[in-house]
């Protein structure tokens, strides 16, 4: 037996990366359905309203654990992408303390929660960083170790995905500081390449939303990235097993299209 159709479940669906995934799964063509998450108030919602089709639709759940809970064990998704963080800006304006305890880490532990309620479970494919280590200096990336600690942990099948530094012109934010490190960091990178180091050229370059989302749909579907860490090379490469689909109920061991 065939086994079902994937159900996508995006997190952090308004964001840069959260977005394309929307419209990545969306253009996947077994994916039955994408459910895409705007926090209630989302300045960013109306652009993801505007993506809303016959298999897009944009949910409003409140990031409340009750709620969530209800919404994911009624739309039952085979695939649940973790998409969402904050920065040092945003937090600011938003005046919240501790912001990557309280959002990177936190909200995700509330999603891997609701989601532990769902049956069969959802596979998570989560957005993470490359520098995510139990060593890691500074909060944003401790708080990214955590994270994945709490995936790893959360007895869900899960791929995590660690992305390089994420931006190009197609971003509408400005991030200087971003922008200054992709501008120096990426022709250097280039060269070093052009001269054989290729893998550190592959793992460091910056990349877009739009490759990021391929990456992680790719490898969120496949079965050889079953419970395990793809690192940035591995998400940018479009390698042999992209054409193959997993999906959850399957497991490693029923047939494979
Ligand atoms: N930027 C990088 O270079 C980079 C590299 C590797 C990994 N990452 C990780 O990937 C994540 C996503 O990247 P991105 O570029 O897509 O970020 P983004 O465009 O800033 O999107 C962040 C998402 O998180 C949501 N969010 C932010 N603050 C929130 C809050 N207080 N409560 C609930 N939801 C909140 C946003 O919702 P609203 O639209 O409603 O604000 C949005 O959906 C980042 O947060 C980061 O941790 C980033």
């Amino acid at each position: 037996m065939e086994p079902p159709d994937p159900v996508v479940f995006v997190f952090g669906a308004t964001g840069y990366v959260g977005r394309a995934v929307v419209e990545v799964a969306a253009r996947t063509e077994d994916v039955a359905r994408v459910t895409a998450h705007a926090r209630p108030g989302s300045e960013r919602a109306a652009a993801l309203e505007a993506m809303a089709s016959d298999r897009v639709h944009v949910d409003r759940t409140p990031l409340e654990a009750e709620q969530l809970r209800t919404t994911l064990e009624a739309c039952s998704p085979s695939h649940l992408f973790i998409c969402h963080g904050t920065t040092a800006h945003r937090a600011r304006r938003e005046g919240l303390e501790s912001p990557y305890e309280a959002i990177d880490l936190g909200l995700t532990e509330l999603v891997l929660a609701a989601a532990g309620a769902v049956s069969p479970p959802p596979r998570i494919v989560y957005l993470s960083a490359i520098g995510a280590s139990p060593r890691a200096r500074g909060a944003y990336l401790n708080a990214r170790w955590r994270a994945e600690e709490a995936v790893r942990s959360s007895g869900l099948p899960f791929t995590i995905c660690r992305a390089p530094l994420l931006g190009g012109p197609d971003r509408g934010e400005a991030r200087p500081l971003e922008t200054v490190a992709r501008t120096v960091a990426d022709p250097l990178l280039a060269a070093l390449g052009a001269v054989g180091l290729t893998r550190l050229r592959d793992r460091l370059s910056s990349m877009d939303a739009a490759e990021a989302a391929e990456g992680m749909v790719r490898s969120g579907f496949h079965y050889m990235t079953i419970n395990r860490i793809v690192e940035s090379d591995e998400l940018r490469r479009v390698g042999v097993y992209e054409r193959e689909r997993w999906t959850p109920e399957s497991r490693r061991d029923t047939p494979r299209h």
